[in-house]
This record gives C-alpha cells, sequence and structure tokens, in this order.
C-alpha cells in the first residue's frame, strides 16, 4: 500500500478521573484510537483535523495535551540543552509568554520551580505578555518520571467543561463534562424526556438540552491551539462547518410542542439560577423548569404515551448530606425512588451519591455505570430500571 500518511500529534486527553472510557469511546467517535488509560488521562495518536475536532467535540474531557518533545536528563545543564533543541516555533509565537506546570517523580531533578525556572529563562521573553486572542497564556505541561521527561503544551485554553453558560450556580454543582458523562453512561436517548427532580443549577438539563440540539460543547469558545504558529485556519474552517451539520443533524433539531426536559428543584433560587444559566447556552426553551419539592415529581406533559415518545430517564444528583442528616437523608432518598417509579414507570433512572448504601433507598439492584472522584471525594453513578406498570 502506498500513500502520504498524515502526520498526528501524540496526545494526552485529560478528563475527570472515571470518565477515561467515556472520552475514549467520544475519541473513537471521532476516527481516532485511543491508547492507554491512566487516572483522569486517555492516550491518543491525533491528526490536526481531529485534534481541532477533539477540542470542539468532546463533551467529557478538561483539556488536550499535545506532545512538544521528550528526553532523558539528570543535571540542570542538559535540560537546558535540550529544551533548546526542541522545535517551539510552530507552538509558541515570538511575543507570547508561557506558563508551566511542572510534576517529577523518581528523578534527579525534582524541584519543579527550579525546572520551570529553566524552562521560563529559555521561552519566556517580556514574562507577562497577553497570549494574542486576548486568553490565558500558553500553559506547557512538564512531566518528568525517572529522568525521562514529557513536555506538551495545552490546546484547549480554558478547560473544556467549562461551556461559557453558567454562571449562577446553585450547591454543589456538577462539572459540565460530569454531567454529560452521567448521560452518556445511563444510555440517554436525546429524543426522549428526561427529568431532574433536584437539578441545582441545572446542569445536566441544560447539558441533556444541548445534546438534543447537536450544539458541540466548545462551539463558542477561544481554544489556546488558535493562537500557535502552526494553527491551520482552512483545517479548522473544515472542522468548524462540522459544527454546522452537527447542528442541522440534531437528534431534536427544533422544539415541537412542550419540553421533554423537565429542571425540578425545591429551591426557588436554584430554579432561577438554573433559567439563567439554560438562557445564556439558548436552551431554555428546551426545558420545563418547576419550583417543586422531589415528592410532586411528573414526567414532562407530553411524555406520555399519548405522544408516543420513548421512555425516558430520571437523572439526579441529591444532597449527599450537608444540613440533612442520615435519617432524613435516608427518607428523601426512599421517596424520590418510590416517586419516581408511580410517576415513570418503565423509564431508567440514574442515580449520583456518595454513599452506595443510600443508592438502595432509591432502589435495590441499581448498577454502577461510573466510579468517579469529585471534588477529591468518590462518588458513584448507579442506573436501572423502573418497573412497568403492568409488572
Ligand atoms: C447536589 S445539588 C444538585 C446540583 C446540580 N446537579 C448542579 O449541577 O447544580 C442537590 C439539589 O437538591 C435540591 N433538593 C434537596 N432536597 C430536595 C427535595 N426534597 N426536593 C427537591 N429538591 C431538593 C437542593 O435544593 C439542591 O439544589
Amino acid at each position: 500500500m502506498s500513500g502520504r500518511r498524515t502526520p498526528t500529534h501524540a496526545c494526552l486527553v485529560v478528563c475527570p478521573p472515571g470518565l477515561e472510557e467515556l472520552v475514549a469511546d467520544e475519541l473513537v467517535a471521532l476516527g481516532a484510537r485511543p491508547g492507554r488509560r491512566g487516572k483522569g488521562t486517555v492516550t491518543v495518536d491525533l491528526t490536526t483535523r481531529r485534534l481541532y475536532a477533539a477540542n470542539l467535540f468532546l463533551r467529557c474531557a478538561t483539556r488536550v495535551l499535545v506532545r512538544v518533545g521528550g528526553f532523558t536528563v539528570r543535571t540542570f545543564a542538559d535540560l537546558e540543552r535540550r529544551i533548546g533543541e526542541l522545535d517551539w516555533d510552530s507552538w509558541l509565537a515570538p511575543d507570547v509568554a508561557p506558563r508551566f506546570r511542572v510534576t517529577t517523580r523518581h528523578s534527579k531533578l525534582w524541584h519543579d520551580g527550579a525546572i520551570a525556572e529553566r524552562f521560563a529563562a529559555a521561552l519566556g521573553p517580556g514574562s507577562g505578555t497577553e497570549a494574542s486572542n486576548g486568553g490565558p497564556n500558553p500553559l506547557i505541561v512538564v512531566r518528568a518520571v525517572d529522568d525521562r521527561f514529557t513536555v506538551s503544551i495545552d490546546s484547549s485554553g480554558a478547560p473544556l467543561h467549562e461551556r461559557g453558560w453558567r454562571q449562577a450556580t446553585a450547591k454543589a454543582p456538577l462539572r459540565e463534562s460530569v454531567a454529560a458523562g452521567l448521560l452518556s453512561s445511563a444510555g440517554w436517548d436525546p429524543t426522549s424526556p428526561l427529568v431532574d427532580p433536584m437539578c441545582g443549577s441545572g446542569t445536566i438539563a441544560i447539558e441533556a438540552a444541548l445534546r438534543a440540539a447537536g450544539v458541540p460543547p466548545a462551539h463558542d469558545r477561544d481554544l489556546a491551539l488558535r493562537s500557535w504558529p502552526c494553527f491551520e485556519p482552512g483545517t479548522w474552517a473544515s472542522v468548524s462547518a462540522d459544527v454546522g451539520r452537527e447542528r442541522r443533524e440534531a437528534p431534536v433539531p427544533e422544539v415541537d410542542g412542550p419540553p421533554r426536559i423537565v429542571a425540578a428543584d425545591r429551591d426557588a433560587g436554584a430554579i432561577e439560577a438554573a433559567r439563567a444559566n439554560a438562557e445564556r447556552a439558548g436552551v431554555a426553551d428546551r426545558i420545563e423548569f418547576r419550583v417543586a419539592p422531589v415528592a410532586a415529581l411528573e414526567p414532562p406533559v407530553e411524555s406520555g404515551s399519548v405522544a408516543g415518545l420513548a421512555p425516558g430517564l430520571v437523572a439526579v444528583n441529591p444532597p449527599w448530606g450537608g444540613r440533612l442528616g442520615g435519617g432524613d437523608l435516608r427518607n428523601l432518598y426512599a421517596t424520590l425512588g418510590r416517586v419516581a417509579a408511580e410517576q415513570c414507570p418503565g423509564w431508567g433512572i440514574g442515580v449520583l451519591v456518595a454513599d452506595r448504601a443510600l443508592a438502595r433507598q432509591v432502589r435495590p439492584g441499581l448498577t454502577e455505570q461510573l466510579h468517579l472522584e469529585l471534588g477529591g471525594r468518590p462518588a458513584h453513578w448507579l442506573t436501572g430500571r423502573l418497573a412497568s406498570q403492568t409488572t
């Protein structure tokens, strides 16, 4: 077989721990072949086109790092020499001062600050200069393990889970990337209804509505890669055109009738925040907001048998504690399970919990889909099916 191979970049996709397999699935959907999984990381070789697409379309990722080079060194003199040998001109404009994030393990050169200084001395003319795109200065990530240094540049800029729509927060908001992961791993079909009866700032419902509308997560973000000297405007334009196609081919392109997505919370302030966020995200017309306790959980109006919609999903991130004591929490979770089964028979249910025993109050026999770490604390996403009325 002949033919030119398109050059690829060795990349590391960073994500919240627990979402690695979902990120790998998303990479496969972009035509890439994911490699090794680490805690919160997935390696993958990406063409320039796929690198741009990964930044625009990955819903579960935090950032995409691109390898600039690697070397083994044990002295600062060798480190300085090897830094000078890397091809920085492709990645850094001459007037931009990068930031450095250094970690070391089992290495002779272990002083992170001293290593960052060597990089800054070699690369940081006029430190403090703003990046030309007005965003944060480029981030260079340096990792040394057993004296082997890997030097990467961040292609994303602000973390990809910061979609830009969430300015109003309620209590304990989820990252947008985590909400997207919950929906994917529950197998939610974007044409079917969804109810979050304890929605807080609305993250799960808004991510669901964006998916139904075919809005790519980073569609209006200023990505760091756009200020690289090697940035390819033609390739970018062609990948951006895919954003338009995604929207045209959205699972639910137009809102036809009452919304299929319900976001409810007993706290009126939370609903106000959720609505403001949904408006910024451009999906407020796709969500029905309700100030209501979980005991009043109901499916969206149109999701009954009349509309003939597929059974939906109750997706919920209940409080984990706070002012609620153990007995109150158990009651709350039991009420959730009972009312969901009464109101949404045959639907799926997904519950994000810190304590698996509490999930049993909702419904016995739920299956753990994701083992996450949220704010350094283990969390479990358990899913199952609510019995249909005939059973
Ligand atoms: C962990 S927060 C949800 C955070 C949300 N996933 C987000 O990303 O912003 C839990 C929410 O449950 C709500 N809540 C607590 N008890 C409730 C009840 N009995 N009925 C309805 N909502 C309740 C709280 O007001 C809070 O907004």
